[in-house]
């Protein structure tokens, strides 16, 4: 008997990107240089910058891969397999990234819906940030299951803080497994219990290699990271390229199945008491989106920052009520 293959796996694979700014447009280069996509419509309010970038992009094809990428509206995002959401204003000098929530909930009632009307079957990518409690919104607003709702989170910060102690260690940034957990924001959590170098937790690292374990430095390489968005936005106004590889990682892990364990915002229940908000634990990726949050063992400080974290995001959510 011949197999009739589901109609959503024959078609070609769309990324809808809703914002065709810094993120956006970086992100859409590094989907084509990938060739994960064979379609990327970029959708954004300012129609000319959408079409600028489509054709700027279209002419990169001849090098990199057949993709076939245009300018589009909401009806676009119907089967596209993730709509990532980089829409919005960024962080002007000086702004946490909290201090964004007000244009951009707004914006998030006007595309959320449209985009879940259009897509009720695809999956919701976040980078806009306070991107936690937009995570949060645009579950609440699209409908959508929570699995199928993820924000870049803390993999950004998350990829900064393993860079910045690779090079202090002297070893590939591949090879430290650390994480930054709770909000992608001031609140956010490093949790140094867990972080190692070839199954060594940091100190006993040292030890082996004859290495004081400086913990004031160590401060110092989380403060660093926590602070990076300021320093990036004060020098060049954006920051752009780190984001976009993260979501070609988050992208990666689901189009291909890939159950990748990253620290992304998700919907949070019953971990140490936090419930019902969207923050950062590393969580297993695949094609169909969150498929499980892991459950970290960490010492009661970091217990207790990550729920200093929870309660400045629940607060910034239950002031947009979306009930
Ligand atoms: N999550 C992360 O790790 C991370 C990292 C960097 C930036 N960001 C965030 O990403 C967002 C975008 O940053 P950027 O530098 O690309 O900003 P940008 O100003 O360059 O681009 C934003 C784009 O959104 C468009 N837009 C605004 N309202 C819209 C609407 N209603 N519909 C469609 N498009 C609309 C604008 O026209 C603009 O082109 C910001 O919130 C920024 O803080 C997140």
């Amino acid at each position: 008997m011949p197999q009739t293959a589901p109609q959503e796996e024959s078609r070609p694979v769309r990324i809808a990107i809703v914002g065709a700014g810094h993120v956006g447009s970086t992100f859409a280069y590094a989907l084509l240089m990938g060739g994960l996509a064979a379609e990327i419509v970029l959708i954004d309010a300012n129609r000319a910058r959408a079409e600028g970038e489509a054709m700027d992009l279209n002419h990169a094809v001849p090098f990199t891969h057949p993709t076939r990428i245009w300018a589009g509206d909401f009806a676009d995002c119907a089967g596209a397999a993730i709509t990532v959401l980089t829409a919005g204003a960024g962080q002007k000098p000086g702004q946490s990234r909290l201090d964004c929530i007000r244009d951009n909930a707004g914006i998030w009632r006007e595309i959320v819906p449209a985009i879940a009307r259009n897509n009720p079957r695809g999956l919701l990518l976040v980078a806009t940030n306070p991107v936690d409690v937009l995570t949060y919104a645009a579950w609440k607003l699209s409908g959508l299951p929570a699995a199928r709702v993820l924000g870049s989170g803390t993999i950004l910060d998350t990829a900064r803080f393993r860079f910045l102690l690779s090079q202090h260690f002297g070893v590939d940034a591949h090879s430290v497994h650390a994480y930054i957990v709770g909000e992608h924001g001031d609140s956010e959590v490093p949790v140094w219990s867990l972080a190692n170098i070839a199954g060594m937790r940091l100190p006993d690292y040292c030890r082996a290699q004859g290495l004081p374990y400086d913990r004031e430095q160590m401060q110092k390489i989380f403060e660093s990271t926590r602070d990076a968005a300021y320093r990036i936005i004060e020098c060049k106004g954006a920051t752009y390229y780190a984001v976009a590889a993260g979501l070609m990682r988050i992208t990666q892990a689901i189009l291909r199945h890939q159950e990748t364990v990253l620290s992304v915002s998700s919907l949070i229940e019953n971990y140490h008491g936090i419930s019902d908000v969207c923050l950062s634990l590393p969580a297993v990726v695949d094609r169909g989106g969150v498929r499980r949050v892991l459950p970290l063992e960490l010492d009661e400080t970091e217990i207790a920052s990550l729920r200093r974290s929870a309660a400045v995001l629940e607060k910034t959510i239950a002031a947009l009520d979306l009930s």
